[in-house]
């Protein structure tokens, strides 16, 4: 086989990009191709197209062998492999919509029946299984008028990236999820991979349709451990010296569990692990196996937000303000999907309550999913000025480095409810500061009466 030297990536955003800057640093020659115009000009200059860690010092350091275009045919004329990373938004059942990948795969087909040699087109986009042989698959061949097999090379391959650090988990991944239509094409995949690759990969190859599962599967089941510890943490809150962080180490040190994901505060969030979740769940349903596991965890994570504004308003009076800090999916991100903190605001403002939001990064996307429920303020001191109560979501470090006189702001008390145990310590300790971490008990007696009758029954 001969080695490969170019390569292109189909679709230029928070992945795509990434993807194309790290190829091209393993020395790779890389066609971008997006329908944003914007987006070519600024990869054309050296620029990033999308906010990423390191993806602009990375796109202008290897300029000279990165190039973009709005032409799907350029793109494939001048590389060996197409990576196809295009959005594939959620639907209202859960399923995942193909209207975008459909149009890259007619154009790609539209290029391949131009093109005289081989070449392999890698769907990267997550899809419901079944998706790529019976959704894209016949849309390539009736462009191209060629053959998949014969003629070109079909994978489905997916990449397991967090945003925030998609250059290092594209360059530095556990393993690669290699779906192959036929040895050849997952061939050519296994060599590019091996090539971009930091370390010596692990290398999983398997049916399109068996790597279709395991994509949605994978982030399927770090969402149900994320939903064990927070069916823990809601134990440990009732039971006497319960504390969550106790029960997680100790379970967190047998190999066959690990501590990852298993802290127990909010729910999951963000734009894979909801909807990944979902998907698998109606892939289930729709063949006739048994979802309902998946459907409970998604039914679980959603319920979470309700359950903590019960506690908060307990703890408030009526007219009271409360102030949500974090209102990213996570810290360091300006992206407010499925996030809890904006669950959690509105869920309190449905309750009646006065709440005024703050995060670094994602006020204005917080902004439009508020509309005028909920305040968004534009600094923390703004958003603590008159909060009776503090909920922390997020483990950001400009939450855990406040100080307790922050949180009182001149108040003469004030109530932090801290949803990770995050914050210093002496702001718990602090006498005018009602902390109230999630997942420990606050109060002993009455939660060692509700055991106790346990036994007296
Ligand atoms: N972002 C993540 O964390 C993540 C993680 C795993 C998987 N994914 C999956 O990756 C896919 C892409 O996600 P993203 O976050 O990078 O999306 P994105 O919206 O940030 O970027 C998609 C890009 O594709 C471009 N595009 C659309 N149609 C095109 C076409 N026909 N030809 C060329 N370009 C086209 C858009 O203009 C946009 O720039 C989705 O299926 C998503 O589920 C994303």
């Amino acid at each position: 086989m001969t080695m490969i030297q170019n390569l292109s990536v189909i679709g230029l955003g928070k992945l795509g990009a990434s993807m194309l800057a790290g190829m091209a640093s393993r020395g790779f020659s890389v066609i971008g191709v997006d329908i944003r115009e914007s987006c070519i000009r600024a990869v054309n200059k050296g620029r990033a197209p999308v906010q990423e860690t390191g993806l602009e010092e990375m796109i202008s350091a290897h300029s000279d062998r990165i190039r973009a275009t709005t032409s799907h045919e350029e793109a494939v004329l001048a590389s060996d492999i197409s990576f196809v990373i295009v959005p594939t938004p959620s639907d209202s059942r859960g399923a995942f919509e193909l209207q975008y990948a459909k149009y890259a795969f007619e154009q790609l087909g539209k290029a391949l029946a131009k093109k005289d040699g081989y070449h392999v087109v890698v769907l990267t986009s997550t899809v419901i299984p079944g998706a790529t042989r019976h959704g894209l698959l016949p849309v390539l061949e009736a462009a191209s008028g060629k053959e998949c097999g014969r003629d070109f090379g079909l994978c489905y391959s997916p990449e397991f990236i967090a945003l925030g650090s998609v250059i290092h988990d594209f360059l530095n991944p556990d393993f690669y999820l290699v779906g192959e239509f036929d040895r050849r094409s997952g061939d050519v995949l296994e060599e590019v991979n091996r090539a971009v690759c930091l370390k010596d990969p692990v290398v999983r190859r398997m049916s399109i349709e068996n790597a279709e599962i395991a994509k949605l599967a994978l982030n399927s089941y770090v969402t149900m451990k994320i939903s064990f510890a927070n069916t823990l943490a809601d134990l440990c809150e009732r039971i006497p010296g319960g504390d969550v962080d106790v029960v997680s180490d100790a379970l967190g040190s047998d190999t066959r569990i690990g501590r990852r994901y298993l802290t127990g505060g909010l729910g999951f969030a963000g734009p894979c692990f909801p909807r990944d979740n979902v998907a698998l769940g109606f892939l289930c349903e729709q063949v006739g196996a048994d979802g309902d596991l998946l459907l409970a965890n998604h039914g679980y994570n959603t319920s979470i937000a309700a359950r903590v504004t019960t506690k908060i308003a307990s703890l408030l009076r009526a007219g009271q303000t409360a102030a949500v800090l974090g209102l990213s999916y996570k810290p360091l991100s300006h992206i407010v999907e499925e996030s809890q903190g904006v669950a959690l605001a509105l869920a309190m403002a449905e309750a009646g309550m006065r709440v005024i939001g703050y995060d670094p990064l994602a006020a204005d996307g917080a902004r439009s999913a508020f509309r005028d429920k909920a305040l968004v303020a534009e600094s923390i001191d703004a958003a603590l000025a008159d909060a009776a109560l503090v909920v922390v979501t997020t483990p950001d470090a400009h939450f855990r480095e406040l100080k307790a006189e922050e949180f009182l702001g001149g108040k003469e008390s004030v109530t932090v409810v801290d949803c990770w145990r995050c914050l210093d310590p002496a702001v718990a300790d602090h006498p005018d500061i009602d902390y109230v971490p999630i997942g420990r008990c606050l109060d002993d007696a009455p939660a060692a009466q509700v055991l106790e009758a346990i036994w007296a029954r």
